[in-house]
């Protein structure tokens, strides 16, 4: 059983200055939920209640907001508003948080690591939390993942068919079909420009991770833009057919970068805020 998700949320959101100035970039909302809670809530969907943080400087917000607020619970108490925190209040009740820092930005595989200790010796799933993946069909993408690891009992990672043009903003994958939708990996780089890309199969914010990883990126070198890379570490994985590729059902938005931004909040005000369910 998978009860653990880990959100990498250490990193600067340079994409978003000067908003991500003084705020973490995981707080930016979209509509009225900010990106994070919208992570957690599909961790939850999934069945994951152990939530692990790894956070940095300038981040106090993200412990802030996964916690009671007494004052403002008092003073919304017995009014109509008090609806607006029905969702917030029922992660606080389900889940639990623990906190490490990321003293140093030396990539994402480096962020993983910072958060073993939160993790310890079991399957995990990490959530990238500017990637916002929502699917109005059925099941969230995280709990597409659970099933998958229960079946494979291996890496997953979600994976998008994207525009060849694009490979440099993805870790990407190559490898071989296995069923529907799914890819035993043989071969992944990290943005690679589009001539040098395996495939356009590009890896998303969402990855299920067998806890051996730990020690593929302890022995991981930096790799692209000197920083050492989850996608390095998990190559190594691949090469014994232990990590797996779901092309997932459902929607993703890059909520990393203005456009996909304001996708994301136009699609969830109209199917979400506009039809009561945003809380
Ligand atoms: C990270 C990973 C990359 C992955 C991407 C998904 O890159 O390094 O492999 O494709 O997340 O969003 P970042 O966007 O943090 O540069």
């Amino acid at each position: 059983m998978i009860k653990k998700c880990l959100f990498p949320a250490a990193g600067y959101g340079t994409r978003f200055l000067p908003a991500t100035k003084a705020m973490p970039k995981e707080m930016l909302p979209v509509v009225n939920k900010p990106l994070i809670q919208y992570g957690v809530e599909e961790a939850l969907d999934a069945g994951l209640t152990e939530i692990s943080i790894v956070t940095g400087r300038g981040k106090r917000a993200l412990e802030d907001h996964f916690d009671i607020s007494y004052e403002l619970e008092n003073q919304i108490k017995g009014t109509d508003k008090e609806k607006y925190l029905v969702g917030i209040r029922k992660l606080l009740d389900e889940c639990s948080f623990s906190y490490t820092r990321q003293t140093e930005m030396k990539g994402l595989g480096h962020a993983i690591l910072t958060g073993r200790p939160l993790i310890g010796d079991e399957p995990f799933a990490v959530v990238l939390a500017d990637d916002l993946c929502v699917n109005l069909e059925g099941d969230g993408v995280l709990t597409q993942m659970v099933k998958l690891y229960k079946q494979y009992r291996c890496t997953i990672v979600a994976i998008q068919e994207v525009d060849p043009q694009e490979t440099n903003k993805y870790g990407v994958i190559a490898g071989d079909l296995i069923g529907d939708d799914l890819y035993r990996v043989r071969n992944m780089v990290e943005k690679p420009k589009p001539e040098d890309a395996p495939s356009n199969l590009a890896i998303i914010g969402r990855y299920i991770l067998t806890p051996d990883i730990f020690k593929l990126i302890e022995e991981t070198e930096p790799g692209k833009g000197g920083e050492i890379q989850i996608t390095d570490a998990l190559m190594k994985q691949a090469q014994d057919g232990c990590v797996i590729a779901y092309k997932f059902k459902g929607t993703r938005f890059d909520c990393g970068g203005a456009e996909g931004y304001i996708e994301a909040t136009n699609f969830c005000f109209e199917h979400f805020y506009k039809t009561g369910k945003a809380y």
